[in-house]
């Protein structure tokens, strides 16, 4: 097993750094910050039990580049890059990893743009005034929305805006030079601000940030070559953008791919594929192994960009080799698969795959992120509370505040009890009848 396996070992240089082997923690907002944005003990555990599983590279998520972003995050606890102050947690963080030879680097988050949560009478902003409807039937497994959801419209931000936050995320970068990471990812994924500048459907523009492909990817390619003049040769600037949104007049793979060229033109080392779109966002979080391996979609990118590609959608290890040998790229990202089994690497390399316990895609952790709980798996009892000694007790707030959640997420998990509350909640937003916390503990 353990040679049919051998591609998704082999190291890799990203930009000179070595990656001990082509398995990549995807970013997931999952690792229960503080109230004010930084690293919690829970943070640096979480990330250090991934390390220590032997992963080649961690993408850390849930980080805000951007004081608007973190204002108007739709996720409650997200890790903040935005200010000084997370500096010398977030350097506990890396020091914790790379303790294991793991590479590190932090996601950036320009804006959640026409996903975001309004504040006050402000407005959103995008770079068109579109906002997103997602159907009841395009929401991921596990998630019940009678009706769907259409999310507030958002104003065209001016260039000012434009210009203001890429300057913001260029410092954010900064900031994470500083404390250790090893490098960053901007976040271009789903339809937050950044990725609603990729495709003619959410880009109406007809300045410099809109029409051609370099227009639509002007931003993102601004914000590379500002780290890149700042933070030096040797630090890592990856992408992450769509693969294919999947909407009949929105931008398939050879669009998408298109922009990426583009951007890589400013100095990129890597480029990371999502799936989907929030209309389409079933396919974000799909239910089996396969998505853009099995469309072509990531070889595509791979045949017209110079730098590594890392492709997303297969949980399997075989499977994950064989794409990496197929040629549709060279890393292999695996987000809620490394909530389920930290120690996924490890396993592989050690000829132990069968053993890896299998993340079961009913996504408990996306609803528990999504009501602003603490994340949790169900396979993985330790996940979310990998801080905890052996031996002690759950926190007392975690006492109260544990049964309260089970209580919801059953009520939330019923067709019956949402289609009421549909009835009862005007506007069928249950989601924001659910206060709000900005404060996790692993219980
Ligand atoms: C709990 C949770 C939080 C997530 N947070 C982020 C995030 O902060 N940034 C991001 O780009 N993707 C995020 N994702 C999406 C994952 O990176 C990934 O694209 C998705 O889970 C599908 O890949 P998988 O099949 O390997 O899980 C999150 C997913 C989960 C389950
Ligand atoms: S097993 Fe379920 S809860 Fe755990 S990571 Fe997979 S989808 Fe999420």
């Amino acid at each position: 097993m353990a040679s049919e396996l051998n591609a998704l070992l082999d190291p890799m240089r990203i930009n000179g750094k070595e990656i001990a082997n082509r398995i990549v923690m995807g970013p997931m907002a999952a690792a229960s910050p503080d109230k004010d944005g930084a690293p919690s003990e829970q943070t640096i555990a979480f990330f250090e039990r991934r390390a220590r599983g032997g992963v080649g590279m961690i993408i850390a998520g849930g980080t805000v580049s951007t004081t608007r972003a973190y204002e108007e995050s739709p996720v409650a606890s997200v890790l903040r890059m935005d200010i000084d102050d997370t500096i010398p947690q977030f350097r506990k963080v890396t020091d914790a990893v790379h303790a294991h030879g793991t590479v590190i680097i932090s996601q950036l988050t320009p804006g959640f743009g026409r996903m975001g949560k309004p504040q006050g009478d402000r407005q959103l902003i995008s770079p068109s005034p579109i906002n997103v409807t997602i159907a009841e039937d395009q929401f991921p497994k596990g998630f019940i929305v009678p009706g769907g959801r259409t999310t507030p419209m958002p104003r065209e931000a001016t260039i000012e805006e434009i210009k203001a936050i890429e300057n913001e995320v260029i410092d954010a970068a900064m900031r994470a030079h500083k404390a250790g990471f090893d490098g960053v990812q901007v976040a271009a994924q789903m339809s937050y601000f950044s990725a609603s500048f990729l495709s003619p459907r959410s880009n109406w523009r007809t300045d410099e940030y809109g029409g051609s492909a370099e227009n639509r990817g002007r931003f993102h390619a601004n914000i590379v070559r500002g780290i890149r003049e700042k933070a030096g040769p040797d630090f890592i600037i990856g992408l992450l953008l769509p693969a294919n949104d999947y909407l009949p007049d929105g931008q398939g793979p050879e669009g998408f791919a298109e922009v990426a060229v583009e951007i890589e033109k400013a100095g990129l080392d890597f480029v990371a594929l999502s799936t989907g779109a929030y209309e389409t966002m079933k396919k974000s979080a799909p239910e089996t192994d396969g998505g853009m391996i099995d469309s072509g979609d990531a070889k595509i990118f791979k045949r017209v960009l110079s730098v590594p590609v890392m492709f997303q959608g297969v949980h399997d290890p075989l499977l994950a080799a064989k794409a990496i040998e197929g040629g549709h790229g060279d890393f292999a990202m695996f987000a809620r698969q490394m909530l389920a089994d930290p120690d996924y690497a490890i396993k592989v390399k050690a000829g132990r795959a069968a053993d890896i316990v299998k993340c079961d895609r009913q996504n408990l952790c996306m609803r528990r992120m999504v009501f602003g709980m603490p994340v949790r798996c169900s396979v993985n009892p330790e996940m979310g509370r990998e801080s905890r000694q052996s031996g002690t007790s759950r926190p007392a707030v975690r006492l109260l505040k544990g049964p309260l959640e089970s209580v919801i997420l059953s009520l939330t998990g019923s067709p019956a009890v949402m289609g009421v509350l549909e009835k009862l909640v005007p506007g069928g937003k249950q989601e924001e009848a659910i206060q709000r916390r900005r404060k996790s503990t692993p219980d």
